[in-house]
Order: C-alpha cells, then sequence, then structure tokens
C-alpha cells in the first residue's frame, strides 16, 4: 500500500530526470556509477533467443538517453521500438544518440503509472526492456507495470530488465555498497583526475538516491512480482553484487 507521504515523494522523483545539467553529464556519470550497464545491456541482446533478421517489436521502459534502444538496434537491425520516458530532456538525448535509425524508434512521453491508461492499444511486442529505471516504483506500482507488460507480450515473449537491488542482509548490503563506492572512487581518480573521499562518494549517491525517488526491493522480490504478475518463469540470468539482468517468458 502507499502512503499519501510516499505519493507525494514518488510524484516529484518521477521527473527527477527532466533536468538539464543531469542529462548533460548523464551518460558520462554512469560510466562512473554504473560502468556495469555495458555488460547487462549486452546480456539483455544475447539472451533474447531473436534472430537478426526478424521484424520484431520491442518496448523499453525509461529509455532515458537510449542506451539500451541503441545496443537493440544494432543487435536486431529490423526492430522497431516503442521507448518510454516520463522525462522529456532524456528522450531529446535519447533521439541524438539514435538520430541515425530514429525510424525504427518512437518515443512515448510518459510515467510508468499512467502506461495501462495511456497505451492500452498498443499492439504485441515480442520483449519489454528496461534498464536502470524500475527501482524508482513501489511494489504495488511495479506489480501493476508488469501486469500491463504481460498483456501487452505476444505469447512466448519476454521481459528483461537489468536494475539494482538491495541485499537481505545489513552487513552484505554495507560491503555490496563499500565495494560499489571503491570502484566508483577508482574510476573518478582514472577518468577525472579527481580525488574523492568513500564518505564523500557515499553521501553523494545517498543524496541522489533520495533525489532521483529509488526504492530498492530484493532480487528475490522482483522475481516475486514477475511470477505474480503471470508470466510463466522468473530468472535471474546474470548478476554482481547489488546488479542483476532477471526477467520472465510469458
Ligand atoms: C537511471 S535512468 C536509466 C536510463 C536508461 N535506461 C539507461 O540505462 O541509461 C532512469 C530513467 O527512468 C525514467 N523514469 C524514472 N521513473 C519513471 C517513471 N515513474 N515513469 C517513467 N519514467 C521514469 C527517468 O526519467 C530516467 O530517464
Amino acid at each position: 500500500m502507499i502512503t499519501a507521504m510516499e505519493n507525494n515523494t514518488l510524484r516529484e522523483t518521477v521527473y527527477a530526470f527532466n533536468n538539464s545539467d543531469l542529462v548533460a553529464s548523464y551518460d558520462a556519470d554512469m560510466d562512473i556509477w554504473h560502468p556495469n550497464r555495458v555488460k547487462m545491456a549486452s546480456i539483455v541482446c544475447e539472451i533474447l533467443p531473436f534472430d537478426r533478421t526478424e521484424h520484431l517489436r520491442f518496448l523499453d521502459l525509461g529509455t532515458g538517453t537510449g542506451y539500451l534502444s541503441h545496443k537493440i538496434i544494432e543487435t536486431f537491425p529490423y526492430a522497431k521500438i516503442v521507448a518510454i520516458d516520463a522525462a522529456a530532456l532524456m528522450i531529446e538525448r535519447a533521439k541524438v544518440r539514435l538520430n541515425n535509425c530514429l525510424d525504427h524508434v518512437t518515443f512515448h512521453i510518459s510515467t510508468f503509472q499512467d502506461l495501462p491508461k495511456k497505451m492500452d492499444t498498443l499492439s504485441p511486442v515480442d520483449a519489454v526492456v528496461s534498464s536502470l529505471a524500475l527501482h524508482h516504483l513501489y511494489r504495488e506500482e511495479k506489480l501493476t507495470l508488469l501486469k500491463y507488460v504481460r498483456s501487452i507480450l505476444k505469447l512466448h515473449g519476454w521481459f528483461v530488465n537489468c536494475d539494482v537491488f538491495k541485499a537481505s542482509d545489513a552487513v552484505v548490503e554495507a560491503r555490496f555498497r563499500r565495494l560499489h563506492y571503491q570502484g566508483i572512487q577508482e574510476r573518478t581518480r582514472k577518468v577525472r583526475h579527481e580525488e574523492k573521499s568513500l564518505d564523500e562518494i557515499s553521501s553523494a549517491l545517498s543524496d541522489k538516491e533520495k533525489k532521483d525517488g529509488d526504492n530498492l526491493l530484493l532480487l528475490t522480490d522482483d522475481l516475486q512480482i514477475i511470477a505474480e504478475a503471470g508470466f510463466r518463469t522468473a530468472e535471474c540470468f546474470w548478476k554482481e553484487y547489488r546488479e542483476a539482468v532477471y526477467g520472465g517468458i510469458k
């Protein structure tokens, strides 16, 4: 159940990425904060059992600057993608990245919460993908979204999500976070030639998590949501510390 206070926080954070400073540095920041975005996108493209020559239909939830959509089109050159995001400025940046293949992508500005109402007549898709976007949702919202996702998938269609999670044990969570901060510290030193303490990194990230409205679940909860939404299978395909690629088949 979402409380009124949580709902207000949500309304502010849904558009947290519609910020020109954030968008300008987004991809460079992701290389520092989540370098596994590259690995995770390649897992998505590898696990999907489709042929390069197929005329596939995809939905990309929280497309942001279009990183995953771009990888999908590189892997499946005849694919068409419906790309959703609440942040118009992120979509503008995605259009630049996808400039050479804009005829393959239809962009829609929408929140995930509004999607079932706004796009209830979408033709069935072969796969719904997402990268680092769904951890902004509360459990109930994710379940509603996943039921919608299942409803628009073709029979045997795939849902594949790359995301971040919390650990079930506080000691393991602290260890995962520490390793994450150390990685950020090394990459900041190497790429930006800047020295940041682990405390600075920890407090910057916790501010960012609040601003972005992060709501991390356990990976087991996310798999459970897929099962509850009625998928025939829920599976983790890849995991490293706090990040995983998981999904289900209709
Ligand atoms: C961390 S970015 C990930 C972008 C991209 N998928 C990537 O891998 O780089 C999260 C994206 O999800 C979008 N987003 C977050 N919450 C949303 C919501 N409730 N509805 C629609 N989009 C949302 C943000 O606007 C942002 O573009």
